[in-house]
């Protein structure tokens, strides 16, 4: 950031101290000062890191079934992520030359993969938000040792385009593996991906560009520092390093058109309540689609909360800005953590508090060239029906805690029978409305395995924009109530065994986490 630009935030933006608070403390945390940006680490067709994978749709549908179509592997890597030093300690996906590929597939093709690991402990892939049957899904009971592989059975791929994620799996480690680096995305296209393409002039890669924000502590030689908060970790793991696309300090240099960004939060525990800044203005952007794939229809905000494993899809159009300008992605402090009587459960003090609330710039723009674009953000994108709630089944939630540990309905994971039976039953094609009611005073987002929801209500307002489409993680704030709907319908031929679980990963881990069941 020039000295210009740095006072302009001090004196001008609404949150100054806590801005100018978070540049000076960035240094000290290993991010490096603000004046050393760097490039942001952009996927690419040709392989290596984020490589663009693109498993063709004519050869995949073609392949014999129960062969697999690639192979993947987990294994320890290192990489220079801050300037000067290598972090020695990542784990990360391989895929031939390409590492934590972002793997492109075609709606209705088929899909499958050998996985293998070399993590040195348990570890399975969950492909997180499209609809795999269950003994495909990464479900722990099917987590293998180090050394050991798993070949996913084949599935066709029936999901909307969209922005899915991969990660791993294995019960009381996802935390840890996450964490060091094992995470990336799926992106599933169709024909209104097609059309937007078209009608955008977007390509992936450059003017279509997936985010995957984390955040890191690193030691003072470089390598990654896990340590959750927390009595027993309770609080999750909260860094003071924000990495997008492994890029720490980064700036991305853009034209005066449209430019779409998936956005992934790949973080532990920590959410990012993200505005597009030049100086203290804000800039409107439109978010286009979440988890689930496209919205209906583009909605305009400007600013969108974004917890761990969600994906948000927006459009920014930066001819709302001139060449020269400089705009910022900042994540402002949020109130989801804290309330309520956290303070003597979660054995939190001021410093970790600074720690969780504290703002971060996450990405600066650099506007450097005009263009001729002329392209207009179309008003359809995709249709969303709505799920028909007449005659659903009621189910209702309590996210609690006891003893330290947060847990679901008083129920934590038992870790001595994955398949263990929680009593969340239903039959295939029932509608269930699940009320989810949040009584800690830390935030949970929940996530179910297996099918996409609708969210119907939050009891503390109107829906966000990030609320609307189809949803596989819902944003449950302390002291809060929300309803969501989701069709239990499936034709995977027996009876599925899914997971219902908080994201911030160490709850998770601990034991926040249920098995569900659906009949054949
Ligand atoms: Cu991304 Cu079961 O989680
Ligand atoms: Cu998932
Ligand atoms: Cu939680």
């Amino acid at each position: 950031m020039k000295r210009r630009d740095f006072l302009k935030y001090s004196l001008l933006a609404p949150f100054a101290f806590s801005a100018v608070g978070s540049l000076l403390s960035c240094g000290g945390g290993g991010g490096g000062s603000q004046d050393s940006k760097n490039p942001l680490n952009l996927p690419s067709e040709g392989g290596g890191l984020l490589g663009i994978l693109r498993l063709d749709p004519q050869t995949l549908n073609t392949t014999a079934v129960n062969s697999p179509l690639f192979e993947i592997e987990a294994s320890p890597d290192s990489l220079e992520i801050l300037p000067g030093k290598i972090t020695n300690n990542l784990l990360t996906y391989k895929v031939g030359n390409y590492t934590n590929p972002i793997i492109v597939l075609r709606k209705g093709q088929q899909f499958s993969c050998n996985f293998v690991n070399r993590t040195g402990e348990k570890s399975i892939i969950h492909w997180h938000g499209f609809r795999a049957p269950w003994r495909s899904d990464g479900h722990p009971a099917y987590e293998v040792g180090d050394g050991g592989s798993y070949q996913y059975p084949p599935f066709t791929i029936i999901d909307r385009s969209g922005t899915y994620f991969y990660h791993p799996h294995p019960h009381g480690r996802t935390g840890y593996q996450v964490y060091h680096g094992l995470a990336s995305m799926v992106i599933i296209e169709d024909d209104d991906e097609d059309n937007l393409r078209n009608a955008l002039d977007l390509q992936l890669g450059v003017t279509d560009i997936p985010l995957i924000i984390q955040d890191k502590t690193f030691d003072a030689n470089g390598n990654l520092v896990y340590n959750p908060m927390g009595m027993n970790g309770n609080m999750g793991f909260w860094g003071d390093t924000i990495l997008v696309n492994f890029t720490v300090n980064p700036y991305l240099d853009v034209e005066r058109r449209i430019y779409r960004f998936r956005i992934l939060n790949g973080s532990n525990a920590r959410p990012y309540r993200l505005v597009l800044l030049r100086g203290s203005e804000r800039i409107p952007f439109h978010v286009i689609g979440v988890e689930g794939g496209l919205l209906a229809n583009p909605v305009q905000t400007d600013e969108i909360l974004v917890a761990p494993g969600e994906r948000i899809d927006i459009l920014v159009d930066f001819r709302l800005a001139n060449v020269g300008d400089v705009l910022k992605f900042y994540s402002l402090q949020h109130n989801l953590v804290g309330m309520g009587g956290m303070g003597s459960g979660g054995g939190m003090n001021g410093g970790m508090m600074n720690l969780i609330n504290r703002e971060f710039e996450v990405l600066e723009f650099r506007v450097v060239r005009d263009s001729t674009y002329d392209r207009q953000i179309p008003y359809q994108l995709s249709e969303v029906t709505p799920i028909d709630t007449n005659g659903a089944i009621t189910q209702n939630i309590t996210l609690g805690m006891s003893m330290g540990s947060f847990n679901i309905d008083g129920k934590t994971w038992n870790t001595s029978d994955p398949l263990y039976d929680y009593g969340y039953n239903y039959n295939n094609g029932d509608v269930v409305v699940f009320r989810i009611t949040n009584m800690t005073g830390m935030y949970h987002p929940m996530h179910f395995h297996g099918f996409q929801f609708q969210i119907l209500s939050r009891s503390s307002g109107p829906l966000r924009p990030t609320d609307l489409g189809w949803k596989d993680i819902v944003i449950v704030a302390p002291g809060e109530t929300v309803e969501v709907a989701m069709d239990m319908s499936h034709n995977f031929g027996e009876e599925q065994v899914y997971l219902f679980h908080c994201h911030i990963l160490e709850h998770h881990d601990a034991g926040m986490m249920v098995n569900f069941r659906v009949k054949a």
